[in-house]
């Protein structure tokens, strides 16, 4: 009879991480962009992806996209490096700097995939926690750096699930101190009122990673990249990427996007303006909500039990996260800005579920 190995068994306690999709009219719980991608983008891609050598392997160093994204941040290409989805670029650095004897620091709550992937990269976590307010906290960092020496340190800002930006000071001084590389993720870094991006520099311990997945609109072509230090990326190009990883129909697509520069800053304006409209209405409300600096919002509600409240938005044909079980979320549910008028059903749901 056949025998299947046991599956590896740090990999068994990961609960894994998955947002459920229920067939509703309004979905807001996944953070993407509410909006599809331009469409003279699409023509633009339809009439590209004829031309492409399907038969050949990809350009294996994708060189022009990343020559393209280096001129978009001023950077010079040696210092991109791109895979498929910013979560791909996460698990590259975790391979190349994590791994067996290693550990990763990240500050919870956050971003629940920083810790799942630093586990199933066999690094081990070292977790800090937030300040009450959900912003990091110095002294925290300083024990968690003295305890566990992490070769790798996360940040995201601003912070999924809680929208909340940390201050530029507070980063740089996270940086001056790390034992390790620190990987910030701005997934939404395009929301908010500064980027780690003008700290990047080639001696410089800091990569800061993005995604197309938000607002570029383009969460399903799978692109994210990082812009850091020549020698980490060519680490990363070199030991932890797999051959020809990034494929000629997503190159192509990456590089086109970013000829509608002026469509997505546009669209990132619109959804500003929403978020802020959302939280105004939010504070009419009795929940309690945190400042976002995202395309999304984290709330609780004072009256009602957050899982019951989410559960009358789905009958209302209206979903939204549910990170109620979370630790330290008890009770909260994360709201992902849509288009005006989703946002109007979400709050008059809201108001009927409460
Ligand atoms: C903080 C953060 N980082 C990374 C990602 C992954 O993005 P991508 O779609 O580029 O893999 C997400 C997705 O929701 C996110 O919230």
């Amino acid at each position: 009879m056949a025998v299947f190995p046991p599956l590896r068994e740090d990999l068994g306690v990961m609960a894994g991480y998955h947002s459920p999709q229920l067939d509703v009219e309004v979905r807001l719980n996944t953070n993407e962009s509410p909006l599809p991608p331009p469409r003279a983008f699409l023509a633009e891609l339809a009439e590209a992806v004829a031309s492409i050598p399907l038969h050949r392997y990809p350009d294996r160093q994708a060189w022009d996209l990343r020559v393209d994204l280096a001129h978009r941040h001023g950077v010079q290409p040696e210092q991109v490096f791109v895979a498929n989805g910013s979560n791909e670029v996460l698990q590259s650095l975790l391979l190349a700097y994590g791994g067996p004897g290693r550990t990763a620091a990240v500050f919870e709550p956050t971003y629940a995939m920083h810790a799942t992937t630093a586990r199933m990269t066999g690094t081990a976590v070292a977790v800090g926690e937030r300040a009450a307010d959900f912003t990091i906290d110095l002294a925290e960092v300083q024990r968690v750096f003295e305890e566990a020496r992490p070769s790798v340190t996360f940040v995201c800002s601003p912070n999924n699930p809680t929208g909340t930006a940390e201050r530029k000071d507070v980063v740089e001084t996270l940086i001056a101190r790390a034992p390790g590389l620190v990987i910030v993720d701005e997934a939404y870094g395009q929301f908010a009122s500064w980027s780690a991006l003008d700290l990047v520099g080639d001696e410089v311990p800091v990569v800061v990673t993005r995604t197309y997945s938000k607002t570029w609109s383009m969460a399903g072509a799978r692109l994210g990249y990082l812009i850091g230090p020549s020698k980490v990326v060519s680490a990363l190009w070199e030991k932890a990427a797999l051959p020809y990883h990034l494929d000629s129909l997503k190159q192509v697509a990456g590089r086109l996007a970013l000829h509608y520069v002026e469509d997505m800053e546009a669209r990132v304006a619109l959804l500003v303006a929403e978020r802020e409209r959302i939280q105004a209405a939010l504070s009419a409300l009795p929940v309690d909500t945190w400042p976002s600096e995202a395309n999304f919002v984290l709330f609780r509600p004072r009256s009602r039990a957050g899982r019951d409240v989410w559960q009358g938005l789905v009958e209302c044909s209206v979903l939204v996260r549910d990170c109620s079980s979370w630790p330290r979320l008890e009770g909260c549910l994360r709201v992902t800005v849509g288009t005006p008028e989703e946002n109007g059903r979400f709050l008059s749901a809201l108001k009927e579920a409460l």
